[in-house]
């Protein structure tokens, strides 16, 4: 199985047949791992779809195999591409690699002046934004929209991260911003996340207990932290 066995496309309304498939896969992903999600409804994935908002990707053979789309927050000053899923029996093939380019290109060209953001505790994804160019920030330099925050309610850390007064979280959050974009920052942490995967499970490890850490931290903390890890894992 390789990525020429699939097909990766803006969905089209047609698609809107497996936005039950999608939600379900969401959950049963989320469950698997333990992990928080913000729970979305077919309802709002099928929205999403007839939008032209979405990304999806099925195998050559019809099976439906992974799903992205576009949330704009701030009046559309900064664009989240989310629920990022794979079907299980297609992972590790590049697919969500392939689905995160399409949707940020998507995003570019519908949003061109917006900063894409994403939160997420997975290496996969952090290497993928690593490689769209997309670098860790503080949560105080994402979209403060309410509505946004409110998708953290469903997530199993959400007292957590009412606890760090929506400073700080188990997420990393990560953002491409294209107008003060500095490449050479990304390209290094996607090149060392590359190189030695273990350097993610260190990154992590020390970022969870900043985030525990009962007095609020240093604002610029995370990005000292990534920035120390860039050079010491040389
Ligand atoms: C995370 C997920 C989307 C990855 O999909 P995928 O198609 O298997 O990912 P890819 O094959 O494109 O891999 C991208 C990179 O991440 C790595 N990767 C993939 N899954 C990984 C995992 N579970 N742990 C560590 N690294 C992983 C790959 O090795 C690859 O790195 P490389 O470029 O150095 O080879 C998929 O496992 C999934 O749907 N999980 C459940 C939902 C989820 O976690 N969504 C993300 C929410 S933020």
């Amino acid at each position: 199985m390789n990525i020429n066995d699939f097909i990766v496309q803006v969905a089209l309304p047609e698609h809107r047949v497996f936005a039950e498939e999608i939600c379900e896969e969401m959950a049963e992903s989320a469950k698997a791992r333990g992990t928080g999600i913000a729970k979305r409804s077919p309802e709002y994935v099928a929205g999403k779809i007839s939008d032209g908002k979405s990304v999806i990707a099925f195998h050559k053979d019809g099976t439906w195999a992974g799903f992205c789309y576009i949330e704009t927050w701030s009046h559309g000053q900064f664009v989240a591409n989310s629920g990022l899923i794979v079907s299980p029996k297609f992972r590790k093939a590049g697919l969500a690699n392939a689905i995160k380019h399409k949707i940020f290109e998507l995003s570019r060209q519908k949003y061109p002046k917006a900063k894409i953001f994403g939160l997420t505790t997975g290496l996969a994804v952090m290497k993928i934004n690593s490689d769209l160019g997309y670098e860790p920030v503080t949560y105080s330099e994402l979209t403060q929209d309410e509505d946004f925050w409110k998708g953290c309610q469903s997530c199993v850390n959400f007292e957590i991260l009412k606890m760090k007064e929506r400073k700080n979280c188990m997420c990393t959050a990560m953002l491409y911003d294209p107008v003060e974009q500095k490449h050479d920052v990304a390209k290094k942490f996607a090149e060392e996340l590359h190189k030695k995967p273990k350097l993610y499970e260190r990154f992590m490890r020390i970022k969870q207990s900043l985030v525990l850490k009962p007095k609020p931290e240093n604002k610029g903390g995370l990005k000292s932290l990534f920035l120390m890890f860039t050079v010491l894992f040389k």
